[in-house]
């Protein structure tokens, strides 16, 4: 009997643990009248993991139309471990962004600050962001040179060589690789063909993984293993930084971008390593996935593609033979251009953002209370048939009508706009202007782009290809 006392203290005190979680889980104290309609889901994952369910990236999702359909655009719930409203009204989205560090800061999920690092530009506010961003920005503002226009046609011209007796490539993995080595090059002067350059590459496929793993940090689980490969690729970038600070490293063609970074005497070594961090990360995956949305999406839209084909012909025309490419060209790729935003609309590269509320804030007829995480969805306006006609059309006709531009948000918004939108759009436009020259592509049926959330595809966008 006695050896059972401890049994039934702790299943006691189990019950009586749940039962507090379940009441405050569904306590309504101190909550503001006028909260939106939702369903709270269990105790601590709350919705969660329906909320995190894979669908096509080209599509909302059973889980947002349905809540959008049951409660309306703006609705509560309980997603990653707190009290959450999820946003799918784009004049909210913009409301909360533009109110960013006022209103509503940013406020990533603790799991991932663990991976970030404490001094990534998506966790940190006030001045010490501004620093950072200010930073990025300057680098950002000078690498629109005829060196980096130089790096991305090379790489481009690289990559496809190396397709040249193919039929088959893998093409998300060739974009990830292309869009990191461009990054790597203009930032830090290493050549794709370095042995450093695949390291880095297969540090970062470790680090990235940690984004969708479970936050446990015990040795061997995938979260543990992106945080020891952020430390690694820190102490590389580190090393490299030190090395060109004592002008051992070897001569960078050109204008040197990173002496941007190393020229701001106001950061610390931790700072420096974090602003090439952010600008590794921030410039790899997302251009990755976007140039394999937008091969996908071609691939399905005849017109588009020939329309597209036809753009880069009569760039080509008006040039010398082998002459590369400058901005110039790249001002004439308009259509390509229209090519990159439909992508981004009807793929969504980013679902959501995260945000939390320091106050009560009254929007239209509703209330989000003070301390609630916010998820802007931005996906949410792409598909909302009363702003763009036929919302599920591939259609970047549509972009000809400059009105189209206000009613997305692929890029976020305010002061934590992207910086790096320039730098993609210009890679993915280079790239394009040789594929559609030099190859004709078909995808599998069963290879199409998911919200994992983020995007991933099913195969890994397997293309069979043919010289054109
Ligand atoms: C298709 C390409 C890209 C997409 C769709 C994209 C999207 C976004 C979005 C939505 C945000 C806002 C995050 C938030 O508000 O919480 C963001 C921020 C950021 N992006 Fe991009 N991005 C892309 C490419 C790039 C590139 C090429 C770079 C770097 C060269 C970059 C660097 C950054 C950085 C540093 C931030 C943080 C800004 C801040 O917090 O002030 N991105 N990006």
């Amino acid at each position: 009997m006695v050896e059972l006392l401890p049994v039934t203290l702790a299943a006691l005190l189990a019950g009586l643990t749940f039962v507090y979680l379940l009441l405050k889980h569904f306590a309504k104290n101190g909550c503001p009248s006028n909260l939106p309609r939702g369903n709270m889901g269990w105790p601590i994952c709350g919705e969660t993991i329906s909320f995190l369910k894979s669908h096509r990236s080209n599509s909302l999702g059973t889980f947002l139309e349905e809540h959008c359909s049951r409660y309306g655009k703006v609705f509560k719930s309980h997603l990653f471990a707190v009290p959450t409203i999820v946003s799918c009204d784009h004049d909210l989205n913009i409301f909360v962004l533009q109110n960013e560090g006022k209103l509503f800061p940013v406020n990533y999920p603790k799991p991932m600050h663990h991976i970030l690092g404490k001094f990534s530009l998506l966790l940190i506010s006030g001045d010490l962001h501004k620093k950072l961003r200010n930073t990025i920005v300057s680098f950002i503002s000078a690498s629109k040179s005829d060196q980096l226009l130089h790096c991305i046609e090379k790489l481009t011209l690289s990559t496809l060589e190396s397709w040249k007796d193919c039929k088959e490539v893998s093409f998300y993995k060739q974009a990830k690789r292309f869009s990191l080595s461009v990054m790597l090059k203009h930032l830090l002067n290493i050549d794709s063909e370095e042995p450093l350059a695949s390291k880095i590459l297969e540090e970062f496929e470790t680090y990235i993984k940690g984004f969708v793993s479970l936050p446990i940090r015990i040795p061997g689980t995938t979260c543990y293993k992106a945080i020891k490969a952020r430390e690694r690729l820190q102490s590389i970038i580190k090393e490299l930084l030190a090395e060109r600070q004592k002008g051992n490293a070897k001569p960078a063609e050109g204008a040197d971008c990173l002496n941007v970074i190393l020229s701001k005497q106001n950061l610390s070594d931790e700072e420096r390593v974090s602003v090439v961090m952010d600008l590794l990360f921030g410039g790899y995956e997302t251009t990755a996935k976007l140039m394999s949305l937008i091969v996908y999406f071609l691939s399905q839209a005849p017109k588009a593609l020939e329309t597209l084909k036809e753009e880069h012909q009569a760039i080509r025309k008006g040039k010398e033979d082998g002459k590369p490419l400058n901005l110039e060209d790249y001002k004439q790729m308009e259509f390509t251009n229209s090519v990159i935003y439909e992508a981004m609309r009807l793929g969504n590269v980013v679902k959501f953002l995260h945000r939390i509320a320091l106050e009560d804030v009254k929007f239209k007829d509703i209330t989000i209370p003070s301390g609630w995480q916010v998820l802007p969805v931005l996906s949410s306006s792409h598909f909302d048939p009363t702003l763009h006609e036929n919302p599920q059309e591939f259609n970047p006709w549509r972009w000809n009508d400059n009105a189209t531009s206000k009613k997305v948000l692929p890029f976020g918004g305010g002061p934590r706009l992207c910086p790096g939108s320039d730098i993609a759009k210009v890679e993915i436009s280079f790239f394009l202007h040789h594929l559609v020259l030099n190859y004709r592509w078909k995808t599998k049926p069963d290879d199409y782009p998911l919200a994992f959330p983020y995007v991933e595809f099913t195969r890994g966008l397997q293309l069979e290809i043919a010289p054109s």
